[in-house]
């Protein structure tokens, strides 16, 4: 074989092969734990790609901990921090969240008693609801000063606005990541001054468009090029790596495929959804958070989609959820939980070690560049 894969943001960020841990979150759908622990995030750091650290809705404390466990684990390495910045929380103002409650329960009664509805069909016990939600704008400030007193190297914004938090984030030397599911969305990082963005296809597991990883990396590639772009949605092997490269990507955001790794901490009733199902088996849906986002279709999903009710605007529609949520939880039903995932769970079918995942990405990815040579006569 003839080298090793390698790209020029490897070198922009210190890394040894283009392959990146997506940051992930639990978006809070019923489920009890995050799904990328700090050892899976350090695995791929140490194995020689990038981590990155999904902060699923934690405490300001239980971040700072886990950035700190994080770095001790990892050392000089880089390692990146992920979450939601705001751009449009509707509706949300200074209210509690159990204020929040009561104006839905006036303002939208067919779509709570959808809520109550489920709850009991699914034979659940009511719980209460968090009084303060961790979805307000005060507390994602305060989560990136966190971000900021640890020095964390990279940041990506998962939804939201980047330009936030811009100026603030290159003073510090950190490199900044957004993410685009649409050429327009690529314009809009460009402005913000964004470094790298992720350009991630409609196939993706989490808050996702609808145009396709194929179509839509060249054209991220386009606006957003000479800085550079990554490719994700529905890459789980390395012959998919090296088609994102050959789309002009200069790496892989990896999202799915790295959940159902050993290390990762969904509930295993989950991994095996994951690994059980087809493809088209995993549905895009606005009924967990308001935006459209891919997981696993589950009976919760289906009556959703079967109830004629109208999204409520974000972060609304994760409010009016949270009845559901918290008794799933408590009830420890986590096959009810609506499941980020993408496409790509059709091709997976064992749980194993991230670091085996990752060399078999970076090793089939070598090998796939390596044999396309011979269609060239
Ligand atoms: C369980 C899960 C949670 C996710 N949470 C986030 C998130 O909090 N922030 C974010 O930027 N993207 C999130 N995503 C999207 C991923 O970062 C990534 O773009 C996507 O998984 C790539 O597509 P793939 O799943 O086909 O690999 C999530 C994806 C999954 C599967």
């Amino acid at each position: 074989m003839s080298g090793q894969l390698y790209t020029p943001i490897c070198d922009m960020l210190g890394i040894e092969y283009p392959i990146f841990l997506a940051g992930m979150n639990s978006g809070g759908a019923g489920q009890s734990k995050s799904p990328t622990p700090v050892k899976l995030v350090a695995e791929i750091t140490n194995a020689g790609g990038l981590g990155v650290l999904g902060d699923s809705f934690l405490t300001l404390e239980d971040l700072d901990q886990g950035i700190r466990e994080l770095k001790s684990l990892v050392g000089d390495r880089p390692y990146g921090v992920d979450f939601m910045l705001p751009a449009k929380l509707e509706n949300v103002g200074s209210r509690s969240n159990l204020e929040i409650h009561d104006d839905i329960k006036k303002e939208y009664p067919d779509h709570v008693k959808f809520i109550e509805r489920m709850i009991e069909e699914l034979e659940l016990t009511k719980v209460n609801v968090p009084e303060s939600s961790p979805m307000t704008y005060e507390h994602i400030l305060k989560k990136i000063d966190v971000v900021m007193d640890n020095d964390v190297p990279i940041f990506a914004a998962a939804l939201g606005d980047p330009a936030l938090i811009s100026e603030k984030a290159h003073d510090r030397g950190m490199i900044l990541m957004g993410m685009a599911g649409a050429p327009r969305h690529a314009e809009r990082q460009m402005a913000a001054g964004t470094d790298i963005v992720v350009a991630q296809g409609t196939e993706a597991g989490g808050h996702t468009g609808s145009i396709s990883t194929m179509v839509l990396v060249p054209q991220v590639v386009d606006v957003f090029s000479p800085k550079p772009v990554l490719a994700a949605g529905g890459i789980g092997t390395g012959a998919q790596v090296a088609a994102a490269l050959a789309l002009g990507a200069q790496g892989a955001w990896i999202g799915t495929a790295f959940l159902v790794a050993e290390e990762g901490n969904s509930p295993e009733v989950q991994k095996d959804q994951i690994l059980g199902a087809r493809s088209e088996q995993f549905s895009i849906s606005t009924s967990q958070s308001g935006k459209q986002q891919r997981a696993y279709h589950n009976i919760v999903r289906e009556a959703w989609a079967n109830s004629g009710l109208k999204t409520l605007p974000m972060p609304l529609q994760g409010v009016l959820n949270e009845p559901l949520n918290e008794a799933i939880k408590a009830a420890q039903r986590d096959d009810l939980a609506q499941i980020p995932s993408g496409q790509i769970g059709g091709m997976l079918t064992e749980r194993r070690p991230a670091r085996e995942i990752f060399f078999d990405l970076v090793n089939e990815a070598e090998e796939t560049i390596d044999s396309m040579k011979s269609y060239l006569k």
